[in-house]
């Protein structure tokens, strides 16, 4: 299948690596068509990538050499994706507060294909708040980011801001639009106009600055169902915590290290959420006092650690739920699992709960897999051995069956 993207340059030192994303993209098969800003013409000619191209480079929607009259419109149209290789800290802003004053910002705000923004700049404009904020914005609003990675940048300086690896930029472009084509074959949009908040993944409780309680969750069962909330129309958020996966690529993503952290960011997202799962596998206990600096071993053969216990965020949730909020709990036990995960479901004010035997082989942490039983208040569905994605689906499944029986006697 051949993807028509189009490629957005902006103006900084590593518009020269637009020219490597180009070549890569082409190798994979798909058709380029490249935008540039005023600026990016300062670093790179228009006409390296209308050679490699063969194809008009639109700088100017007004340059009376544009062959086409209403560039912005049908370029947009036209894109299965729009990728920005670099983006400067000018074009987010411009992109997240709808300014459309050339080619490359009325193209954004024209197009109904997903965007990819690669940013590259200076530490400091990357980490200057009001980048942050329009990133955070950028998110909200769907756009993908990969995100630049710390190194030695053009000005000298150290820090995060470097372009992240052209083959790494290509290969999520390309998951991303296989993903899509994917979820076009199999298309369900029943969860569309649903806001799912999820926790997903371990979380770290501090010793000391070096040390830390953790558990060995790898975020596999949360990241899973929040890909197939996201392939099924819904917005999703995901509060992780430690995870040993990468997150889905069509879905927000808030970390946060500590039960406390997690606690913190679920209860500032909740207000918009309209579907809570609570996946990650928090700490039940933190050290009552972290020391602030490392704990020295010298004089000690043993050693007491308080621990006092962490919020429960999915106690905390259902505590605060406002109209139309459906929570969701996993229960991970070992023996008695029913029976457990019910008595979870009374005192945490669950609506469902997905109980698994961690006990039992291809059910645990780290697998791709899993045996679980979803619960409701009326209803107890036992599921044999499946992939975290079916189940993730089930869970889902089971949210769209409560919610029309919550709108039959509403
Ligand atoms: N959970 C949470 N916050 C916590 C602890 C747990 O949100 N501080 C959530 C988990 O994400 C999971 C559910 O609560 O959805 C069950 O967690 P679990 O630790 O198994 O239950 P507990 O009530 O802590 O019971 P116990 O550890 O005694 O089995």
């Amino acid at each position: 299948m051949t993807f028509n993207i189009g490629l957005g340059v902006t103006g900084g030192i590593a518009a020269y690596k637009a020219v490597e994303v180009l070549r890569l993209l082409q190798k994979a098969g798909c058709d380029v068509t490249v935008a540039m800003t005023r600026h990016a013409t300062e670093f790179v000619q228009p006409l390296t990538f209308r050679a490699l191209t063969d194809r008009h480079v639109i700088v100017d929607d007004y340059d009376p050499a544009n062959p086409d009259p209403i560039a912005h419109i049908n370029f947009s149209q036209n894109i299965d994706l729009l990728l920005i290789v670099p983006a400067t800290a000018n074009i987010i802003a411009k992109f997240a507060n709808g300014v459309a004053d050339d080619f490359l910002s009325s193209t954004y705000l024209a197009t109904t294909a997903p965007v990819i923004i690669a940013p590259a700049m200076n530490v400091t404009m990357w980490e200057q708040p009001a980048t942050q904020r329009n990133v955070e914005q950028l998110r909200a609003d769907g756009v993908h980011f990969v995100d630049p990675v710390a190194g030695e940048l053009a000005c000298k300086t150290v820090g995060t801001g470097k372009l992240e690896d052209v083959e790494n930029i290509v290969s999520q472009a390309l998951r991303l639009l296989n993903a899509k084509t994917q979820r076009g074959k199999d298309a369900k949009a029943d969860l569309a106009g649903e806001k799912l908040l999820i926790t997903v993944g371990g979380t770290r409780e501090a010793i000391d600055p070096v040390r830390f309680i953790s558990n060995h969750s790898s975020g596999k069962m949360g990241f899973a169902l929040a890909a197939a909330a996201a392939d099924r129309a819904a917005s999703v958020t995901v509060v992780a915590g430690v995870t040993t996966v990468e997150p889905p690529s069509n879905v927000n993503v808030i970390r946060a290290v500590s039960a406390e952290q997690m606690h913190e960011a679920v209860m500032k997202e909740l207000p918009s959420a309209t579907i809570f799962v609570g996946a990650a596998a928090v700490a039940d206990y933190a050290p009552a006092n972290a020391a602030d600096a490392k704990i020295k071993k010298e004089g000690r053969d043993t050693m007491t650690l308080e621990l006092k216990k962490t919020p429960d965020i999915l106690a905390d949730v259902s505590r605060n739920r406002h109209d139309g909020l459906m929570v969701v709990g996993f229960a991970a036990e070992t023996n008695d699992v029913v029976g457990y995960a019910r008595s979870k479901m009374e005192k945490k004010g669950l609506d469902i709960v997905v109980a698994n035997d961690i006990t039992k082989e291809g059910a645990g942490f780290n697998t791709d897999t899993n045996i679980a039983t979803i619960i409701t208040h009326t209803t107890e569905t036992e599921l044999p051995l499946i992939s975290k994605r079916e189940l993730g689906d089930r869970i889902l499944d089971e949210v769209i069956r409560l919610r029309q029986g919550q709108s039959i006697t509403n």
